[in-house]
């Protein structure tokens, strides 16, 4: 590696006097991960996470890019804040932060940010994630708004908001049995829906984010082969977890939108493997100890994420059968590199490519302990779990950011 490039790959390389030689015996060698769904939580939230600490846990997790989501107080919504999160993360200097902005401002559903703006300062994902854009006519609005900005894609939370206003976790027998008002699955349905229409409508770009049931991934193909500019994402937990996770009203497996029955997580393993869902991203939502420690009907949804997701991706989806190697790295890297417009990640490992890198020990085995982690909080839902495969070193542009699985900063 040179200047951050690589500048050979071969079974073998004589190292020039002084360079640092890592050993990568046994390992995989692949383009640096990203991911397009994080929570960082700075501004506002630090209890939490901050731009810092996410970015450790990114690196360490194998990630060289991430993109932050803009539910942070106050919210992703002009180019102030998200020059502020920039040089949080530029100061961190451990893994390439890109800030997304809300569609609406203050994610309030109301009004559109200035696209033409925020796309000028290099923003190129805009999402009220946490929650769906209700309003159909300012989603058409916002499609609008972005067809003549190059590169620009509106990522929805699709939950119907009036279908899930009360809802604590999936709508079915598991949120009966606990006593908790439901989320459907049509709620989702219908927003991913609605917003397919619009696109037809608009002939704008859409992400899916965080998909968790089998009709998304139905419409999703569908809309692919009709030509519609459209992709989607799953997460891990939504890979591997089913709402008999909540059983016991633990609410470390409260999340948005909640875990499915395996139907759904059935669809998406095979979503996964045709090729229909684009990225896996962790949708990594750090929550501060003593709020997960409320009962699931007063705890806040979400799980961490970065530090796990290729151990629980290797070890159930590709060790599972779900999936090949190539396709979970896919997903995990290159794919999602594309849709965020990231250039310079994702390339492929050979000479004259940026060396964003992760360096993967497939047959390392390990067992999640949260209180290890990087990040500030805990409420990872894979705590205690036996895993194999883990990332060895993290390259940020040829300079090591995490060594034998330690952060170097
Ligand atoms: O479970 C979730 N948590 N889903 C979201 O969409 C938001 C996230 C959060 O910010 O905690």
């Amino acid at each position: 590696m040179d200047d951050g490039s690589v500048v050979a790959v071969a079974p073998s390389i004589d190292p020039p006097a002084g360079a640092t030689v890592l050993d990568a015996s046994g390992c995989l060698v692949t383009p640096g991960l990203v991911d397009l769904h994080v929570h960082l939580r700075q501004p506002g939230g630090e209890e939490a996470e901050t731009v810092e600490t996410g970015s450790r846990g990114a690196a360490l997790g194998g990630f060289t890019a991430v993109v932050a989501m803009p539910n942070t107080t106050p919210a992703q919504d002009d180019v102030e804040v998200i020059r502020a999160v920039r040089r949080w993360a530029a100061e961190a200097d451990l893994c390439d932060v890109h800030p997304s902005a809300a569609i609406t401002v203050g994610r309030a559903g109301e009004r559109l940010v200035d696209f033409v703006a925020l796309h000028a300062a290099g923003v190129r994902i805009f999402t009220d994630d946490g929650n769906e854009v209700a309003d159909a006519a300012l989603m058409r609005a916002a499609f609008e708004a972005c067809l003549p900005l190059p590169g620009a894609v509106l990522g929805q939370h699709a939950e119907c908001a009036s279908l899930v206003c009360d809802g604590h976790l999936h709508e079915g027998a598991v949120s009966a049995a606990l006593g908790l008002g439901g989320r459907p699955a049509a709620a989702e349905e219908i927003t991913v829906a609605r917003d397919l229409a619009l696109l037809r409508l608009t002939g704008g770009r859409l992400h899916v984010l965080h998909a968790s049931c089998a009709t998304t991934a139905a419409l999703v193909r569908a809309a692919k082969a009709e030509g519609l500019r459209v992709t989607m994402e799953v997460t891990p937990q939504h890979l591997v977890l089913t709402d008999a996770a909540c059983a016991a009203g633990d609410p470390t497996f409260k999340v948005n939108p909640p875990l499915r029955p395996g139907s759904d997580v059935d669809a998406l393993r095979l979503a996964l493997a045709d090729g229909t869902v684009d990225a896996i991203a962790t949708d990594h939502a750090p929550h501060a100890p003593h709020t997960k420690a409320r009962p699931f009907a007063d705890a806040p949804p979400g799980m961490l994420g970065l530090e796990t997701a290729v151990g629980v991706a290797l070890t159930t989806v590709v060790g599972g059968g779900h999936a090949s190697l190539e396709t979970v790295l896919g997903a995990l890297s290159w794919r999602p590199a594309r849709i965020a417009g990231m250039t310079d990640q994702g390339r492929p490992v050979a000479p004259g490519e940026p060396a964003n890198l992760c360096v993967i020990d497939p047959e390392a085995r390990w067992k999640v302990d949260a209180a290890m982690m990087a990040s500030r909080s805990r409420n990872s839902p894979f705590a205690g779990w036996d895993l194999r495969g883990r990332v060895r070193h993290t390259l940020r542009r040829g300079e090591p950011v995490v060594l034998d699985g330690t952060a170097q900063r």
